[in-house]
């Protein structure tokens, strides 16, 4: 027995070590056959795998280079993700600052572009798109002039964009105007510098991811010239400068003490969301209230809601400026009655104290009647219909 048990020792290690062995190799061999796998799987990150080779077509209206643009346009760069440290990736079109687009952002009440194709092509059957329709025949839509007719899912998406009260989801048009007036800016707008081929562009990049990179299903430029009737062309001077180049997170997204506040109101997009009497390039917004601070602020700081986030320590201001500054530093601590909790919350990194400092003695300045004595925007109309609760 004792003898038997001693030599079998030996040999059952060495049974033991060659299944350990095969074993091993199997895991190793099974391993990298699914690292091997692995990048040809689709991505549920946007369009990022199949487009990879995206930007190397030489023609600037290919599906590629137009939804590699399109995604610079939408967020600022190709590698767009939602960050703790950097917050959201907004591009020079702004569309995600109100519009859910990555998987990642939290759902708000604007609609999300994600599935916006597919819902786009049922909007346009809607009754209530023909009666939108019906209702601009004649004169056309007052700010636009354009007569809502949108054939397609892209069509649609455009006609969105260039008009946005062509069609408004309900809702979701500004106060008082029985959602016949979108709260959504006109994005391409001359003064913002945002061309045609650029909004076709972003167009091209919501087809391509919603086709989970199938670019076959990219129509973005033959449904904008099918909108329009004519042909899109690339903005003057494309050759010479490069379009909507990334926008590295420097610099140049940050407010500085030495700007003066209507290059901060550019840089920082708040002329998204709010009409701010004269600044010229803020005369559209409708999300947050116009900003008359001198007329207002003294008020906010009195109203039993600001009393009461005070009193539960969420906000701290007792002087006009203040409030102002914690509105743009920390703009969830008191929502302004009326209005969501839409306003981007990373101002804190983008703007320095002085600049704040600075942006929020302009505001002061301020009040009522100097939205009235302004200069007169072109064509002022239905959709500068004054948004003010106090
Ligand atoms: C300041 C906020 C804001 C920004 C910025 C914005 N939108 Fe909108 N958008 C809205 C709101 C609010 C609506 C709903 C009202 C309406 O139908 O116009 C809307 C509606 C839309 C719709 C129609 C959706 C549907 O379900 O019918 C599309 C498409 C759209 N936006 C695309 C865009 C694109 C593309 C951009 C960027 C170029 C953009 N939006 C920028 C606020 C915004
Ligand atoms: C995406 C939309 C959006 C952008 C961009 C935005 N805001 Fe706002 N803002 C809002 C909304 C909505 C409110 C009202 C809700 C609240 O109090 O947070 C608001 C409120 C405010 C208030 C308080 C106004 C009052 O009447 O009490 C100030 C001040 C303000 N914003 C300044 C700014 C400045 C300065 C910028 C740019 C640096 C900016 N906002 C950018 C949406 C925006």
């Amino acid at each position: 027995m004792k003898k038997k048990s001693k030599l079998s020792s030996p040999l059952l290690h060495l049974v033991l070590g060659a299944l350990l062995l095969l074993v091993l190799m199997l895991v190793r061999e099974f391993r990298s056959g699914e690292a091997r796998k692995r990048p040809a799987a689709p991505s549920p990150t946007a369009a990022s795998a199949p487009l990879a080779k995206r930007a190397e077509n030489a023609d600037p209206f290919s599906p590629e280079r137009l939804v590699d643009l399109g995604e610079r346009v939408l967020f600022g760069n190709n590698n767009p993700r939602l960050d703790s440290d950097q917050g959201l990736p907004v591009g020079p079109g702004q569309c995600p600052s109100c519009h859910k687009i990555l998987p990642e952002q939290p759902p708000n009440r604007f609609p999300p572009l994600i599935g916006v194709m597919a819902r786009a092509g049922e909007r346009i059957k809607e009754e209530r798109y023909q009666a939108f329709a019906r209702r601009h025949t004649e004169a056309g839509e007052p700010k636009t002039g354009i007569r809502p007719h949108a054939k397609t899912a892209g069509e649609y998406v455009i006609e969105s964009i260039y008009c946005p009260s062509c069609y408004v989801v309900e809702g979701l048009g500004i106060h008082d105007s029985n959602d016949t007036v979108s709260m959504m800016p006109l994005i391409p707008r001359p003064d913002l510098g945002l061309s045609d081929y650029e909004m076709a562009a972003v167009v091209a990049y919501l087809q391509a991811v919603e086709a989970q990179g199938d670019l076959s299903k990219v129509t973005a430029k033959e449904d904008w010239e099918n909108y329009f009737g004519r042909q899109l062309t690339l903005p003057e001077g494309a050759d010479k400068k490069p379009l909507s180049v990334a926008v590295p997170q420097d610099l140049s997204k940050v407010g500085l003490s030495k700007e003066p506040p209507d290059v901060i109101i550019e840089k920082l997009a708040c002329y998204v969301c709010h009409k701010i009497p004269t600044v010229r390039i803020a005369q559209v917004g409708t999300i947050g209230p116009v900003l008359t601070l001198k007329t207002t602020a003294e008020k906010r700081i009195q109203s039993p809601e600001y009393q009461r986030a005070l009193s539960e320590g969420k906000v701290r201001a007792t002087t006009p400026k203040q409030y102002v500054i914690e509105s743009i530093l920390n703009p969830s601590g008191f929502i302004v009655p009326g209005f969501d909790d839409a306003m981007p919350k990373n101002f804190k990194e983008r703007l320095t104290f002085g600049a704040a400092e600075n942006l929020a003695e302009f505001l002061l300045t301020l009040d009522e009647g100097a939205m009235e004595n302004q200069f007169q925007p072109a064509s002022d109309d239905a959709g500068s219909v004054s948004k003010m609760r106090d």
